[in-house]
């Protein structure tokens, strides 16, 4: 079943979220004043159990969903995590099974969620830089252990890709270095502009870094081509090294939007779905489930929401467009 949107985008790829919960506070997704021991991270019984994962992401997949990335929070939190990966790779339409981890927890875990059947891995990473790393992360990991995950991770046959959110005041001064590490090591590395996702981050304009003051950066240094992107709606601009040493990403939601592209898909642990990474508002589908209601009926509930979903949010940015209150990133995942 193909079902297109009101942009005529189709459903392609699901995100899901296995926990709210983080073991770090970065400070542009889980401020430690916000997310401090008085904040309501959801209890046990109200997220979706193994069985309950599956069964969605196999209803997804009648919509046409065929690469499902598991996220959390810190999805490596999640003691079921082999079990998740196991069983969303069995599913057959399912081609690619990747996550998204701050890497703190990866060394240890890497080669039993390789032969559990995941593929790629996402790994958070600022700077390189111990205090400004600490500083960001809310004094919770230091680099090496991180580090140790990415190596871990690429030892057990798991492509990596590192992510670099890069805000201004904060860390410009880390992305040569780590362009330099990354690209010595083979590893792809995305520098991502600071977003304005959630409630509490404190985003302004002055503090992103765009996309183009970032090539300009590196191409001072290693001079860069772009590249065409891998797949159609890629979300990072793909540029590769004029020497020959691989390629960098870029992710630029506000300088440079792609929200026409979209094909994105996100579900919260606790079974909402959220049709952008700005909504203010979700499905809650886990009450469904859990009432008894039957595959089919499901299954045009979601081809009802995909039909009538219209979100551009990066588009409209700044359009003084009316906001509500938007889901929290560390409840989607990025
Ligand atoms: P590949 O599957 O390897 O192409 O990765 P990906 O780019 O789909 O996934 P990833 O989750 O690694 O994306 C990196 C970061 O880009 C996320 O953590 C988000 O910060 C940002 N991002 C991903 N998708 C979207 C999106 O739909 N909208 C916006 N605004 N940002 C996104
Ligand atoms: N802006 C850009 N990227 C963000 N991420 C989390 N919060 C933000 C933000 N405000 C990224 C993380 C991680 C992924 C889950 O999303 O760095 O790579
Ligand atoms: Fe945790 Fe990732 Fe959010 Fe940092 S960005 S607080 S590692 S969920
Ligand atoms: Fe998709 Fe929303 Fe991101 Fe636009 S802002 S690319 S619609 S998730």
């Amino acid at each position: 079943m193909q079902t297109q949107d009101q942009y005529n985008r189709s459903l392609r790829d699901l995100r899901i979220s296995i926990t709210d919960r983080c073991n770090f506070r970065c400070r542009y997704c889980m401020p430690e004043e916000i997310f401090d021991t008085n904040y309501a991270f959801l209890p046990k019984k109200q997220m979706m159990s193994v069985d309950e994962i599956i069964r969605l992401a196999q209803l997804f997949t009648a919509l046409g969903v065929q690469k499902i990335r598991i996220t959390g929070g810190e999805p490596l939190l999640r003691k079921d995590l082999p079990e998740i990966i196991e069983r969303v790779s069995q599913i057959p339409e399912i081609e690619d099974v990747a996550l998204t981890t701050n890497g703190s927890l990866l060394a240890k875990h890497a080669q039993l969620l390789k032969d559990s059947g995941l593929m790629r891995v996402a790994v958070s990473l600022d700077s390189l830089d111990d205090s400004t790393f600490m500083h960001m992360n809310g004094g919770r990991s230091h680099v090496q252990p991180v580090l140790n995950g990415i190596e871990a991770a690429a030892e057990a046959g798991l492509k990596v890709k590192v992510n670099m959110v890069v805000q201004k005041g904060m860390n410009v001064e880390s992305v040569l270095p780590m362009v330099s590490y990354f690209r010595d090591r083979g590893h792809i590395l995305r520098l991502i502009e600071f977003m304005d996702v959630g409630n509490t981050n404190g985003w302004n304009w002055n503090q992103v870094v765009s996309k183009k003051e970032m090539i300009e950066r590196i191409h001072c240094e290693w001079p860069l081509e772009p590249m065409e992107p891998n797949y159609s709606g890629e979300v990072a601009s793909r540029y590769r090294f004029l020497d020959g040493k691989g390629e960098i990403g870029i992710i630029s939601s506000v300088s440079d939007a792609f929200c026409f592209t979209c094909t994105r898909a996100r579900l919260s642990s606790e079974g909402t779905l959220y049709t952008c990474l700005f909504a203010t508002k979700g499905y809650e589908l886990l009450p469904l489930l859990r009432s008894g209601v039957s595959d089919e009926d499901i299954t045009s509930h979601l081809v009802d929401i995909w039909y009538n979903r219209n979100d551009r949010y990066s588009i409209d940015r700044g359009k003084n467009i009316k906001e509500g209150t938007k889901v929290e990133m560390s409840r989607i995942g990025g």
